[in-house]
C-alpha cells in the first residue's frame, strides 16, 4: 500500500509523535513522517524527528505579520516535504483559515477527552474536577472550532475515585498513542468519508 506522507505539527514533548513512529518502524501503519514542524524552539518532538531522520522544523510565529502569513510559511513547508495529512500532536495554536483551506479533510487532532465534553487545553483537569465516571480521548478532523471537528474514533476509560489530573492524564495518553495511529491507518487505507459533520468508516 502506498505510504501517507504525514506533516506533524507538535508544540512540546511530542510522545504521540513517537508512537507514530514507532509504528511506522515496527510496520503497523502505512504511513511516513515527512516534516515535524513547532512553533517552539525547545520542542522535544523536534529533537525525536531529528533521532529518526526526520526534518525537524522551527517556524517562528513572532516572525511574521500574522496568522495568516505565518500558516503560509507553514504550508509551503508542508508542501515541500510533499505532506497528505496534517497531523496535530500537542499543537498548542487554534488552526486558522489558512492551514484549513490547503488541507481540508486532511488534518487530524487528537484531544485527551470525549469530545464534545471538556474541549480546550485541561480536558483531563476538567474532567475530573467535574467529576464524570468516564473519560478518554477522541481523534478528530479538524474544522474552524476548539476541538469541535467531525469525530473519527475515541477510546473510553473510567476515571477512579483518587485520580488527579496528572494520573488520568497519564492512563489516557496510553490510550492516545494507540488510536492516533489507527485514525491514520484508517486514512491510509482510505477508509474515511466525511459526511457533514459525521465519519463514516467504510
Ligand atoms: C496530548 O495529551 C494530546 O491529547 C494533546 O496534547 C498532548 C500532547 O502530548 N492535544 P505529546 O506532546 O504528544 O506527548
Amino acid at each position: 500500500m502506498a505510504k501517507v506522507g504525514l506533516g506533524v505539527l507538535a508544540s512540546g514533548r511530542g510522545s504521540n509523535l513517537q508512537a507514530i513512529i514507532d509504528n511506522i518502524e515496527a510496520g503497523k501503519l502505512d504511513a511516513q513522517v515527512k516534516v515535524v514542524i513547532s512553533d517552539k524552539p525547545t520542542a522535544y518532538a523536534l529533537e525525536r524527528a531529528r533521532t529518526h531522520g526526520i526534518p525537524g522544523i522551527y517556524v517562528n510565529p513572532g516572525q511574521f505579520s500574522g496568522k495568516e502569513e505565518y500558516e503560509k510559511a507553514i504550508v509551503e513547508c508542508l508542501q515541500e516535504n510533499q505532506v497528505e495529512l496534517v497531523v496535530l500532536a500537542g499543537y498548542m495554536r487554534l488552526v486558522g483559515k489558512v492551514l484549513l483551506n490547503s488541507y481540508s479533510n486532511r488534518l487530524m487532532n487528537i484531544h485527551p477527552a470525549l469530545l464534545p465534553s471538556f474541549p480546550g487545553a485541561h480536558g483531563q483537569r476538567d474532567a475530573v474536577e467535574y467529576g464524570v465516571r468516564f473519560s478518554g480521548c477522541t481523534v478528530h478532523f479538524v474544522d474552524e472550532g476548539m476541538d469541535t471537528g467531525p469525530i473519527i474514533l475515541q477510546a473510553v476509560l473510567p476515571v477512579l475515585q483518587d485520580d488527579d489530573e496528572d494520573t488520568l492524564a497519564a492512563r489516557i495518553l496510553q490510550e492516545e498513542h494507540k488510536i492516533y495511529s489507527q485514525a491514520i491507518q484508517l486514512y491510509a487505507e482510505e477508509r474515511l468519508k466525511v459526511e457533514g459533520r459525521k465519519v463514516r468508516i467504510v
